[in-house]
């Protein structure tokens, strides 16, 4: 896990990745979630906030926000993006699977653009979803965001290709690296983003949220959010981002 984890760590750290997530500003479905479900004041931890692209909004939509991200280069973004914010905003490198915050610290927890998708093996995502559930407080909100592997856009004919070779290739006992249901590994020597990532159905965060004691308070994707439109189970198959709001019950 930790080859993956490293794998991640460099696609990450590179400046023309750093410049790509250089923009500042929340998408209008995210603001609107944060804004529904969070009280200004409240203390927020930005987790994977890359460059800073969520955390400046935040502040600036008057929540007490921290930032916390795997690659370095990124965090110096975000600081330089920070610097002039009217308060100050704790930025730092960590890691979603091993957060370094007391228990009940946070009112809410954003892992925005998919980052979730990031932390290699499901044991690995059930781990980063006890660290939040630890470090929100009851009654706090963590929103997030994923890809979803049923959606009906034009990737779903190489999301079932490389399902198809995944299976012959554990037939052969050929890998085990891209063992699990949905990962996605590149060659280090390709000049891309990701070179690790895992596309999981919604139903299995949906799982996997309640096994580690989350409430689920709300599901849509980022169309119907746009649109106005209720929120649906039928979002698992809209083309783009699913939104999760999921909720750290009062004991
Ligand atoms: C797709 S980028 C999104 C960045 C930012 N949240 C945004 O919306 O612009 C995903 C970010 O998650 C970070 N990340 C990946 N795995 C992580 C982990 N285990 N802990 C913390 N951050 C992680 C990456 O370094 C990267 O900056």
């Amino acid at each position: 896990m930790d080859e993956l984890k490293h794998r991640v760590r460099q696609g990450y750290s590179r400046g023309w990745v750093v410049s790509k997530y250089s923009t500042v500003g929340l998408w209008p479905s995210e603001r609107e979630i944060c804004l529904q479900f969070w009280s200004a004041g409240q203390e927020i931890l930005d987790l994977g906030c890359g460059a800073g692209r969520t955390t400046l909004p935040l502040i600036q939509e008057g929540y007490r926000v921290v930032g916390i991200d795997l690659a370095k280069p990124m965090v110096d973004q975000a600081r330089r993006f920070t610097a002039g914010a009217v308060v100050p905003c704790p930025l730092g490198v960590g890691d979603a699977t091993d957060l370094p915050f007391q228990a009940n610290s946070f009112d809410g927890i954003l892992f925005s653009y998919n980052g979730i998708e990031l932390i290699p093996k499901e044991k690995g995502k059930v781990r980063a979803l006890e660290e939040v559930y630890r470090i929100l407080r009851p009654g706090g909100h963590f929103i997030f965001t994923t890809h979803a592997f049923e959606a009906l856009n034009k990737y779903i004919y190489s999301r079932l290709q490389r399902l198809a070779l995944q299976f012959v290739n554990r037939a052969l006992r050929r890998s085990d690296l891209d063992a699990e249901f949905g990962e996605i590994i590149t060659d280090l020597d390709r000049n891309v983003e990701v070179y690790y990532m895992q596309i999981n159905s919604p139903r299995k965060y949906r799982r996997l949220l309640g096994s580690v004691g989350f409430d689920l308070a709300y599901y849509s994707s980022r169309s119907r959010i746009d649109a106005g439109r209720p929120p649906s189970r039928w979002a698992d198959f809209d083309s783009d981002f699913k939104f999760y709001v999921a909720r750290k019950a009062m004991p």
